[in-house]
């Protein structure tokens, strides 16, 4: 089965993640963390703080970016106000208010020819009139693909001085230590989120973290887990995060293959290829071939996503999997439209 419908990392973790369960003792599985001895919520936390040079109560962890989100519209979203997040996002997001009984309203991003763009003047026009008290960007965006370009950021951010501004990078293939220090220096309403699912390979150890921004006490004191986190999670963590060249070399095999994806399925009839800078591509088909494509690449054995959103649905959304994975994909979907040729 080739399962490339969630986005998930099939290259596994570093071989120093898997090495690091071996040196867990008993001990450890049995006993709560001893972290907070050190004046510290965690290993992990600390060891974030250091990397990002952030105090080490700005780095709140979670169960997976997904809980840093909730958290974030648990601790600001006022009764009445509103999320503010982009028409093509994650679903999830929109369920996020929902769960705490508040409203979405949705921020256009721009459909050009082959590409999605954030767009300023719509944003702030809507946030002028809505007022929301949290915001989401995503960047780069699920699952059109795109990021936010950084000066399309800063209007964004210069407006939304008021609110609580969520920026999620779950989908960052890299560590932008430097950028990200900079953002929470100049806009103290923010929260980064990161993940260890996407670039890491850790989708399974439901580990995520948030750097916050200085103003927001709150959400520090709010996602503190007096009993600590998960140690051994963290064990592996850590070790991921010194794994950099690992990461990098899959990254570098990724883009070669979202290439490849451009080139080979961008020739098919009607087929329209979204560029991507995150681990997945979208992809625009002919409607008409919906069902019978969902078909065929079934009884292969091959589960993509198809879109069933109301401004998305007749597109599809490949997670990019290991070159033999990719390469069957793109082998059925040829097959499919040359027989439909
Ligand atoms: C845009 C976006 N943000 C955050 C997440 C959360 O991921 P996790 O909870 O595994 O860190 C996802 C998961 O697919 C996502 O698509």
């Amino acid at each position: 089965m080739i399962n490339l419908d969630r986005n998930e990392n099939f290259y596994g973790p570093a071989p120093q993640c898997l090495e690091a369960l071996k040196n867990i003792s008993k001990l450890d599985f049995s006993i709560y963390s001893k972290a907070y001895l050190r004046g510290v919520q965690s290993v992990l936390s600390e060891r974030l703080a250091k990397d990002y040079e952030l105090e080490e109560s700005q780095v709140i962890l979670g169960y997976g970016a997904e809980e840093i989100l909730k958290l974030t519209v648990q601790a600001y979203l006022k009764d009445g106000q509103k999320l503010m997040v982009p028409t093509y996002s994650w679903w999830y997001y929109k369920k996020i208010a929902e769960e705490v009984g508040a409203g979405n309203v949705e921020y256009p991003l721009v459909k050009e020819a082959n590409r999605f763009t954030y767009d300023a003047d719509s944003f702030v026009e809507l946030y002028e009139a809505e007022k929301p008290g949290v915001i989401f960007i995503a960047s780069p965006n699920n699952p059109t693909g795109n990021s936010i370009e950084p000066g399309t950021l800063k209007r964004f951010l210069d407006t939304a001085k008021d609110s609580v501004v969520l920026f999620d990078e779950a989908y960052v293939f890299g560590y932008n230590a430097e950028e990200n220090r900079e953002l929470l220096r100049n806009y103290p309403n923010i929260v980064i989120a990161r993940t260890f699912s996407k670039y890491y390979a850790l989708a399974g150890l439901r580990i995520g973290y948030g750097l916050v921004g200085s103003k927001l006490k709150k959400l520090m004191d709010f996602a503190h887990r007096y009993l600590g986190f998960n140690f051994v999670s963290e064990q592996v963590a850590l070790k991921a995060l010194d794994s950099q060249d690992y990461y990098e070399q899959i990254a570098k095999k990724m883009q070669a293959d979202k290439e490849l994806y451009y080139s080979e399925l961008g020739k098919l009839e009607g087929f329209t290829v979204f560029p991507s800078d995150a681990n997945f591509i979208l992809v625009e088909i002919p409607k008409e071939i919906k069902e019978p494509l969902k078909k065929f690449l079934l009884d292969r054995d091959i589960v993509i996503k198809f879109m069933n959103e109301e401004l998305l649905n007749h597109h599809l959304r490949i997670t990019i999997g290991t070159q033999e994975q990719n390469r069957a994909v793109i082998a059925a979907i040829k097959e499919f439209m040359n027989g439909n040729a």
